[in-house]
């Protein structure tokens, strides 16, 4: 997969056309998106656009969607990657993971069912290893090439893994400089699974969204952080570009997501210098201990 992707969490509608119409433009091939985000439908109207006009051949591109929590049951996996097809446009998708380890009640296919006391309505027969095997099916049938997890602990990928005919490709969780999961990472390594990082900025526009939530979050201003300032000075780059360059140079892919274009492009350039060894040790002891997590899935309450 490439090493890099957009992110698209959070961005919709003409936004979302436009920033993923700058990140095609500057060379990104992969996009990340997930039946959650509701935006599926835009991706697939500028990537048809971009297909149609000749600009671009589909497997060129490498594109990442998600099973819901909401569908977190054998027999939902199928009708929900079609419909997650449907709305993209397009007859496989090359890595489908499973967005998070618990699953709510299937209610009319709401993405959040709620109960009557406000929490959320979770399903507490979730069964990880019946999923997977309808995500192997999935692979047969040349619905996704790749299948994976994401928001998955070690216990958790190595139980999938033992029982697993097709083992997992990939891991997309939250990984920043103060939030490095070396154990997690090194376990996928170890065990051939690539990892993507999401979050590489913390997440610095997901305020609003907690806020709308009621929820409480503590957002670090990673850009602002004299290490990252300092190497960024020196190679004459900006804060974005060495969170990127220093997830990208451990091998670990990264999506960042902006609205805005010449963002959208600056963040695409990190291939132009290298980290060196000090650098890299500068940014890995970095490393919050405990981990400073934005995303720690309290916007599900229950
Ligand atoms: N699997 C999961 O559970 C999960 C969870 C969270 C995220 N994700 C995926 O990972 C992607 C990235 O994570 P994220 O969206 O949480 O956060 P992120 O990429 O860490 O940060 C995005 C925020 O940073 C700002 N930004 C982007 N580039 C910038 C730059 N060069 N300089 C200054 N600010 C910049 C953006 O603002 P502007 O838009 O205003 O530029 C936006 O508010 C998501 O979009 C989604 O695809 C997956």
């Amino acid at each position: 997969m490439p090493i890099i992707g957009l992110g698209t969490w959070q961005i919709n509608g003409e936004d979302l056309e436009i920033s993923l119409e700058a990140a095609l433009e500057s060379g990104y091939r992969s996009i990340d998106t997930a039946t959650i985000y509701q935006n599926e439908d835009v991706i697939g109207r500028v990537v048809k656009k971009w297909i149609d006009a000749g600009k671009l051949k589909r497997e060129e591109l490498y594109i990442v969607t998600k099973l819901p929590p909401c569908f977190m049951r054998p027999e939902d996996v199928e009708p929900c990657l079609r419909s997650s097809l449907e709305k993209l446009q397009l007859d496989y998708v090359d890595l489908y993971l499973i967005h998070v380890p618990f699953g709510f009640k299937n209610v009319d296919g709401q993405m959040v069912p709620v109960t009557e006391l406000g929490v959320v309505d979770l399903d507490m027969n979730t069964d990880h290893l019946a999923i997977w095997k309808m995500m192997e099916e999935m692979v047969d049938k040349h619905l996704t090439r790749d299948i994976g997890l994401s928001n998955f602990n070690i216990p958790q990928i190595r139980r999938v893994l033992s029982r697993s005919r097709i083992p997992p490709a990939n891991l997309q969780v939250e990984l920043h400089v103060l939030n490095q999961q070396n154990e997690l990472v090194n376990y996928c390594k170890r065990n051939h699974i690539s990892v993507t990082s999401y979050s590489t900025f913390a997440s610095p526009g997901c305020k609003p969204f907690f806020d709308s939530i009621g929820i409480e979050v503590y957002i670090p201003d990673l850009f602002s952080d004299p290490v990252v300032k300092k190497i960024a000075e020196t190679h004459g780059k900006n804060p974005a570009q060495v969170l990127l360059r220093h997830m990208a140079q451990k091998g670990i892919a990264v999506i960042p997501k902006s609205k805005n274009p010449d963002r959208v492009k600056s963040n695409f350039d990190i291939f132009d210098f290298v980290l060196n060894d000090d650098e890299m040790k500068q940014l890995n002891n970095l490393n919050a201990d405990p981990p400073i997590r934005v995303v720690d899935m309290t916007m599900f309450p229950g």
